[in-house]
């Protein structure tokens, strides 16, 4: 059987960080608040020079490298974003350009904060259908562009960043690979949170909106189930997962999916404390730092999950 395995992952983090001290200065706000209600202590921003395309490049550079793979062999690039440089081409074009791709192909995935999820999915559902054999798949996010920074109850929970996959085809019996994905959507949904305004909307203020309680309120539920139906789909209790790389979004949604799956706190990737939400970049940020500083090993059992804008959410299963 042919699966898609993670051969290597990339991250990139804007140079400039903000303390939640530092953004007290600015935004009525404390540490203590942001601290206490969601986990996070600080944020990359991004400077004018790191562009969605440049991040995401940065991260695939470095995910190639990890698999020893040059950028001569990529079938394709799928980038999972919300805020791409420009309406088009796609950041995935962009992204080949940086990497000196002239083959292949590249396309830009819209699923907020489940993006990369959604990204994975159609990248694993590619290699195992036969059309590619090495897919790039990213998730870069500049929200620091699209937050009102008067709005504290948006502003401080989110930053930005890029993380990535390289995935190969391989027809192995030894278990590796994307075992599934799980994707919902609820569209009815949509207005707990929503950017206000895009290019056909130029007079609304093209800014975060989000009703905050009532996307907690789904988050815990959907995120449980969506777990829940991706171990179940293999006959799995939670004891056979080894790590949960979850989205980033809240320390308290994360901690309650932890305890949903029984697992010790040290067995959950955590880096909303330093990144914040990143969106689409959360989870192969995550990801990134786990299998980079050796706690993430070849053959441990990851369950992946998140909720974002739509409301889209979803699970992924992989044996590393
Ligand atoms: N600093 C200080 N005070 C603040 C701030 C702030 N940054 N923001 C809000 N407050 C105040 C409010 O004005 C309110 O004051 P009031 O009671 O006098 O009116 C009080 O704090 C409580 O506000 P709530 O919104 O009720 O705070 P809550 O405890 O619900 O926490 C939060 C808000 C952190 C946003 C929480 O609801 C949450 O994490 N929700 C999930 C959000 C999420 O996960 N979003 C991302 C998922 S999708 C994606 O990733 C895009």
């Amino acid at each position: 059987m042919t699966r898609a395995v993670v051969a290597g992952v990339g991250a990139y983090l804007p140079r400039t960080r903000v303390s939640n001290d530092a953004l007290a200065e600015k935004v009525d706000t404390s540490d203590d608040w942001i601290r206490s209600r969601t986990g996070i202590g600080a944020r990359h921003i991004a400077a004018a020079d790191e562009s969605c395309a440049m991040m995401a490049t940065e991260a695939a550079r470095l995910a190639l490298a990890q698999a020893g793979a040059t950028a001569a062999e990529v079938d394709g690039v799928i980038v999972a974003t919300a805020t791409p440089d420009q309406a088009f081409p796609a950041t995935a074009t962009r992204v080949q350009a940086g990497l000196g791709m002239t083959r292949g192909f590249g396309f830009d995935v819209s699923a907020a904060c489940s993006g990369f999820i959604y990204a994975l999915s159609v990248a694993d559902a590619m290699i195992r259908a036969g059309q590619a054999r090495t897919l790039l798949v990213i998730g870069a996010e500049v929200f620091s562009r699209l937050m009102n920074w008067q709005d504290r109850t948006t502003c401080v929970l989110f930053g930005d960043g890029a993380g990535a996959v390289l995935l190969r085809a391989q027809n192995g019996t030894d278990g590796r690979g994307i075992l599934s994905t799980h994707l919902h959507a609820d569209g009815t949904l949509g207005d707990l949170l929503y950017v206000d305004g895009a290019v056909g909307q130029p007079e609304r203020s093209g800014t975060l909106v989000m009703n905050g309680r009532e996307i907690f309120r789904h988050a815990v539920v959907k995120l449980a189930e969506t777990v829940e139906e991706a171990l179940a789909a293999h006959g799995l209790d939670p004891s056979a997962v080894d790590w949960l790389v979850p989205h980033q979004a809240n320390l308290r949604i994360i901690e309650a999916m932890g305890k949903r799956l029984s697992l010790p706190a040290e067995r959950v990737v955590v880096t909303v404390d330093r990144h914040a939400n990143t969106s689409a970049a959360s989870i192969p940020l995550a990801l990134a730092e786990a299998v980079n500083d050796g706690r993430i090993k070849p053959g441990d059992l990851v369950v992946m999950e998140a909720l974002g804008g739509g409301l889209t959410w979803g699970s992924a299963l992989v044996r590393m």
